[in-house]
C-alpha cells in the first residue's frame, strides 16, 4: 500500500518536472558591483547538495549579480530557483527559457533588478513574481504576448517595469493591483493598438509617473485612459498612429513632457492650451492643422515650452506671409506671388 503510494507520487512528480531537470548549467557570479565574474558550475553544486532528481538553481554565498546567460534552461518549475543569500541583481538571459511555472522563484533577499531577457518566453503567469521583493522587473526582449491580470499584483517594492521589445497586444487596467509604487512603465516596440480606459489606474500616486509607449500601433486612446493617474513626468508615444489625444490627459494633473513624434495628429486637445507643460515634441505629424499649429506657436511662446514642430508651411493670408514650422524653429517668409501674365509673355528665346 505504502509502496504504491510512493510510486504514484514519484510518477506525478516526474511528469510534472519532465522538462525541469536542470542539466549542467554555468552561472556567472559577481561578488561586488565592480568585481570580475566568477564562474559557478551550478550543476556541480546541485550534485553536491541535491537530494532531489530535478535540481535547483541556488546561490551559496552573498553576491551582487547572479547571471545565467547562454545556457539551456527551457523550463523553470515550482521551486527551481531558490536564493536565500544576499543578492542585488538576478538575470536569466539568452537561455531558451520558454516556460516559468508559478512558484518557480523562491527568493528571499530584496532584489534591485530581476531581468529575464532574450528568451522565447511568451506568457507571464500569476504566481511567478507576486511574492518577490524586487524593485525593477525587466522582461524586455522576449516574445511575451500574454500577461495574466494578476501577474504583477502585490509587489510592494516594485517601481520600474520594462516590457519593451515583446509582442504585447493589450494593456490591462487590472495590472499592478496593490503594487503601489510602480512609477515607470516601458512597453516600447510591442503590438499595442489601443490605450483602454483606466489603463494606468494602479500606478504610483505618490510621485510623477513615466510612460514609454513608443513604437507600437496605437491608434486609439480612450477618453478615460488616464483616469486615476497622478502627475505625469513624461509620456512617450512616438511612432504610433495616434490622431486624437483625449482632453482628459491634461485635466487635473501636470504633464511635464509629451512626445508624440511620427503620428497622425491634427491638433492637440483644448486642455493642452491651459496645461502646465514643459516640453512638447510632435515632429512628423504631416496632417497637422495650420490654424492649430499657429495656436501652438502662441502657446509655447507665452509659456516658454520646449518645442519640436512638424515640418509644415502654413499660409497667413492676411499678412501675405508663409510661416515655416521646422524642428524647434519657425520662420516667416513673404508669400511668393504667382507669376503675372506679363511675366509669362516674355518668350523663353529672348533670354539667350
Ligand atoms: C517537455 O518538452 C517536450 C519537447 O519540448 C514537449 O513535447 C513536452 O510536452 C514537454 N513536457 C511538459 C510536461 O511540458
Ligand atoms: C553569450 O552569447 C553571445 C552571442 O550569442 C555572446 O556575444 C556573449 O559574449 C555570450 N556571453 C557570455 C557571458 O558568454
Ligand atoms: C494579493 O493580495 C491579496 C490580499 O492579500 C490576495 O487576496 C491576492 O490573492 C493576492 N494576489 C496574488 C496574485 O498573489
Ligand atoms: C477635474 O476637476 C474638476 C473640478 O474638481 C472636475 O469637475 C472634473 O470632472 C475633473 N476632470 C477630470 C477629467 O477628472
Ligand atoms: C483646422 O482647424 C480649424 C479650427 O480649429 C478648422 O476650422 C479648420 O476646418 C481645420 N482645417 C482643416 C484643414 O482641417
Ligand atoms: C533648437 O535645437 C537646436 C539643436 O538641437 C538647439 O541647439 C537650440 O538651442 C534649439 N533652440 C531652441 C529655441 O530650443
Amino acid at each position: 500500500m505504502t509502496v504504491t503510494y510512493i510510486a504514484l507520487l514519484c510518477l506525478i512528480n516526474c511528469v510534472f518536472c519532465e522538462n525541469c531537470t536542470i542539466s549542467r548549467l554555468t552561472a556567472l557570479v559577481f561578488k561586488d558591483i565592480d568585481s570580475d565574474s566568477e564562474e559557478l558550475l551550478v550543476s556541480d553544486r546541485i550534485e553536491l547538495t541535491s537530494d532531489t532528481f530535478s535540481g535547483k538553481i541556488q546561490l551559496f554565498e552573498d553576491a551582487f549579480n547572479f547571471l545565467i546567460i547562454n545556457q539551456s534552461l527551457p523550463r523553470l518549475c515550482q521551486n527551481s530557483v531558490k536564493i536565500t543569500n544576499d543578492l542585488s541583481v538576478l538575470q536569466i538571459r539568452n537561455s531558451g527559457l520558454l516556460t516559468i511555472d508559478p512558484g518557480a522563484f523562491i527568493i528571499v533577499p530584496s532584489l534591485a533588478l530581476f531581468k529575464i531577457s532574450e528568451n522565447p518566453i511568451t506568457t507571464v503567469r500569476t504566481g511567478v513574481f507576486n511574492n518577490l521583493n524586487v524593485k525593477e522587473l525587466d522582461l524586455s526582449h522576449n516574445f511575451i504576448s500574454v500577461i495574466d491580470d494578476e501577474a504583477f499584483d502585490n509587489i510592494t517594492a516594485l517601481e520600474i517595469v520594462k516590457l519593451s521589445y515583446n509582442a504585447i497586444k493589450e494593456l490591462s487596467p487590472n495590472w499592478f493591483q496593490n503594487s503601489l509604487n510602480v512609477y515607470k512603465l516601458s512597453i516600447i516596440y510591442n503590438e499595442l493598438t489601443k490605450i483602454p480606459a483606466n489603463s494606468f489606474q494602479h500606478l504610483a500616486k505618490n510621485r510623477p509617473i513615466k510612460l514609454r509607449l513608443s513604437a507600437n500601433m496605437i491608434h486609439e486612446i480612450d477618453r478615460n485612459a488616464f483616469q486615476n493617474v497622478a502627475d505625469i513626468e513624461v509620456i512617450r508615444l512616438n511612432g504610433n498612429k495616434v490622431s486624437k489625444i483625449p482632453e482628459s490627459l491634461f485635466e487635473n494633473r501636470t504633464v511635464r513632457i509629451l512626445q508624440v513624434n511620427t503620428n497622425r495628429l491634427e491638433c492637440f486637445p483644448e486642455s493642452l492650451f491651459k496645461a502646465n507643460i514643459k516640453s512638447l515634441a510632435f515632429i512628423e505629424n504631416p496632417k497637422f492643422n495650420c490654424t492649430c499649429l499657429r495656436r501652438v506657436r502662441n502657446f509655447v511662446r507665452t509659456n516658454a515650452v520646449d518645442i519640436w514642430y512638424p515640418a509644415i508651411i502654413c499660409e497667413d493670408r492676411e499678412r501675405e506671409m508663409n510661416i515655416v514650422f521646422n524642428f524647434n524653429k519657425t520662420y516667416e517668409i513673404p508669400v511668393l506671388l504667382p507669376p503675372t501674365d506679363k511675366a509669362l509673355l516674355v518668350p523663353f528665346n529672348n533670354v539667350e
